[in-house]
């Protein structure tokens, strides 16, 4: 496969949203064919999936049903969109995949990285990432940022006590001693433009 697959992590509210937007705008200006997408979604099954994950009416939801939803989007989103255009040449930028999983339902929800990591196999068949950005902030900051965009949609993971959000933040921090070449760290404290032009930088990296 010839194209480069990125994806942005990160907990709530650390920007990835709005800057894959501005990277989508700069490379394509540089002549790149890009495709911005995002998991749980991307294609229909996929976002059908989603709705379903984050309807405020599930909080009973059983975590590994949860983990088993995300990788089964996961599946359809690769084998539907991120593949082709891999074996198109395009860069593809994903708004979180498989380190998601790993530190929200592998961490967050206690299921364990290295069980959640066997799951997810069968889902992606060890298709990872050229390069995986970090977005680097506080849980306390990003959630503040959260319930301050009144356009942004408010999930029932955002709904979790700060704690969880703290867990997954830590894990992020774990995922980063442990993939040290493909995951790289930005700090998402930063005003928009000075975190787009870190990102770019870490992209331009692999160029
Ligand atoms: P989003 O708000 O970034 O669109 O993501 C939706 C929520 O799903 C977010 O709270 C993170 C969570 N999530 C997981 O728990 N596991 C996963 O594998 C993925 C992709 C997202």
């Amino acid at each position: 496969m010839s194209g480069l697959f990125i994806t942005f992590e990160g907990g709530e509210g650390s920007g990835k949203t709005t800057i894959s937007k501005l990277i989508k705008e700069q490379l394509e200006n540089e002549g790149y064919q890009v495709v911005l997408t995002r998991e749980p979604g991307g294609v229909d099954i996929a976002e059908q999936i989603r709705d379903v994950i984050i309807d405020v009416r599930n909080t009973h939801m059983d975590k590994k049903t949860e983990a088993l939803l995300y990788a089964a989007s996961r599946r359809q989103h690769l084998v539907e969109k991120v593949i082709p255009a891999l074996k198109e040449g395009k860069i593809i930028i994903c708004d979180r995949f498989i380190d998601s999983s790993l530190v929200y339902q592998g961490m967050g929800r206690n299921i364990g990285v290295d069980e959640v990591y066997e799951m997810n196999l069968f889902a992606t068949e060890n298709i990872l990432p050229n390069r995986t950005i970090f977005f680097d902030i506080k849980p306390e900051l990003g959630l503040r940022r959260v319930y301050a965009n009144k356009d942004r949609e408010v999930n029932r993971l955002d709904l979790e006590k700060i704690d969880f959000h703290q867990k997954v933040y830590d894990g992020y921090k774990k995922l980063l001693t442990k993939y040290p070449n493909r995951i790289v760290s930005i700090d998402a404290s930063q005003d928009i433009h000075s975190v787009y032009l870190q990102v770019l930088e870490k992209i331009k990296e692999i160029l």
